[in-house]
């Protein structure tokens, strides 16, 4: 079987069988396939698509080029939850923190950043001395010691995502249901989990823009769990704007931080009341509540005790001696040499954003990859004093620019950022007559009677 031909074929509209698609998974991976070759398959699969019945073999494929995690060892139901990826999108760290607190195991398998939007593992990369590369044995002893782990994929876990993921975030072809289901149900179900929460986000700052295409994605991915005995739902959450009031690698941590100690900021609102929620499935999912709201006040409780902090500084202490003082004082986290302000020219309010755009610039400040070898900026990025709905004055600051003078051509970055930032906010003179909801809906909640 020529990968020429399979390129062809699907570029021509074909429906591939389970044996094409395991020629081009098992090709590529073990690396007889080539980066040009993949590239314009995936491409192909971008533009054609692919029948649930490729996206089931695609997804086997992906998940069997690897190893599966047993935690049968560990006593207690095990949860995750996974986003498709929005900007300024951190509630990992909050959610990991509060489930595992509240005694349940999270064995957390996260990726990188992708297109415009930022990754779990580079936003913990930014806390001096984590480390997300454990192998499967050290994973196992810090699920075993605190109930959470957040790692990259092993070498054993998914590879054909590993190395398709990275492929995909350099060349457009991101943004495929098929390819999203497929990667991120691949890697889930290899972490031996009993439950699963997936947050599908919506709106410009999204990979699927449209409402419609979200609902599809999530109908997708709850199906393929479902098939293999998982029980999952997928909130549908709101992406026309940053989750939260940071976007940048350390800035995130230290936004999460804060909301774990206590002392969130007014603009982390929807940040804190997402996290809630997806914490809320996560123990209903897991029966550890009998409905979806006692999980919101089981998640309320951990956060207000301290508990989730507790447990985010452990799991800091665990991951290779990540630096848990980050926590007491967040001055240790990487930060950039400069700031500027990037200020409204008018009066009136912000009437909308073009959030993909606030997370390219974010990106071309150093804060993301636009190759794959491409190395990141942990201290760059922007803290927003504005959101939809807001007034703004003249002169007044729409977001702090974090940003480093160092490597070449950091000028023309830093005024292509601001750009970018111009044609990102729109602000007129009525306030927007409405605002998306936080969550738009759930699917999957028929799984259970208790839902509300
Ligand atoms: N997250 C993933 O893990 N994979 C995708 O394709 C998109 C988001």
């Amino acid at each position: 079987m020529r990968p020429v031909d399979l390129i062809r074929k699907k570029r021509d509209g074909a429906e591939h069988t389970r044996e094409e698609i395991a020629a081009l998974v098992n090709g590529y991976t073990a690396g007889s396939i080539p980066d040009y070759q993949m590239s314009a398959w995936l491409m192909a699969v971008l533009l054609r698509g692919m029948s649930r019945t490729e996206i089931a073999a695609l997804t086997e494929l992906m998940l069997n080029s690897g190893a599966t995690m047993d935690l049968s060892s560990i006593p207690g139901k095990k949860v995750d939850k996974h986003s498709t990826g929005g900007v300024g999108d951190k509630t990992s760290f909050i959610l990991a923190a509060i489930v595992a607190a509240a005694g349940l195991t999270v064995p957390m398998i996260s990726g990188r950043g992708l297109g415009h939007t930022g990754g779990t593992l580079d936003k913990l990369e930014s806390i001096p001395g984590f480390n997300v590369n454990l192998s499967t044995e050290q994973f196992m002893h810090v699920l075993k010691t605190c109930g959470c782990g957040l790692i990259g994929q092993t070498a054993e876990i998914a590879p054909a995502d590993k190395k398709l993921y990275a492929l995909r975030d350099v060349t457009g072809t991101v943004e495929s249901p098929a390819l999203i289901c497929a990667s991120i149900m691949s890697k889930k179900l290899a972490e031996g989990i009993d439950a699963l929460v997936l947050d599908v986000k919506t709106g410009s700052g999204a990979f699927m823009k449209k409402k419609e295409d979200a609902i599809h994605l999530a109908e997708l991915m709850v199906e393929t769990g479902q098939q293999m005995g998982k029980r999952v739902a997928a909130l549908i959450t709101d992406m026309d704007q940053p989750l939260g009031r940071t976007v940048g690698n350390s800035l995130e941590i230290l936004e999460c931080i804060e909301i774990m100690r206590g002392d969130s900021h007014p603009l982390s609102h929807d940040l804190r009341t997402l996290s809630v929620e997806l914490s809320a499935w996560m123990f209903f999912l897991t029966d550890s509540v009998t409905s979806v709201d006692s999980g919101r006040n089981r998640a309320e409780e951990m956060l207000t005790s301290g508990k989730a902090l507790a447990k985010f500084k452990e799991i800091l202490r665990l991951q290779g001696g990540g630096d848990i003082s980050v926590v007491d004082k967040p001055s240790r986290l990487p930060h950039s040499s400069h700031t500027t302000e990037f200020k409204s020219t008018r009066d009136g309010f912000i009437t909308a954003v073009q959030c993909e755009y606030v997370g390219t610039a974010s990106l071309t400040l150093g804060g993301g990859r636009s190759k794959k070898e491409d190395s990141i900026d942990h201290a760059v990025g922007l803290v927003l004093h504005k959101k939809v709905g807001d007034t703004v004055k003249t002169g007044d600051s729409i977001c702090t620019v974090h940003y480093n003078a160092v490597t070449p051509g950091w000028e023309d970055r830093l005024a292509q950022a601001l750009e970018i930032l111009n044609d990102s906010y729109e602000v007129g003179e009525k306030p927007p007559t409405s605002r998306p909801p936080l969550i738009h809906q759930v699917i999957g909640k028929a799984l259970s009677a208790h839902a509300d």
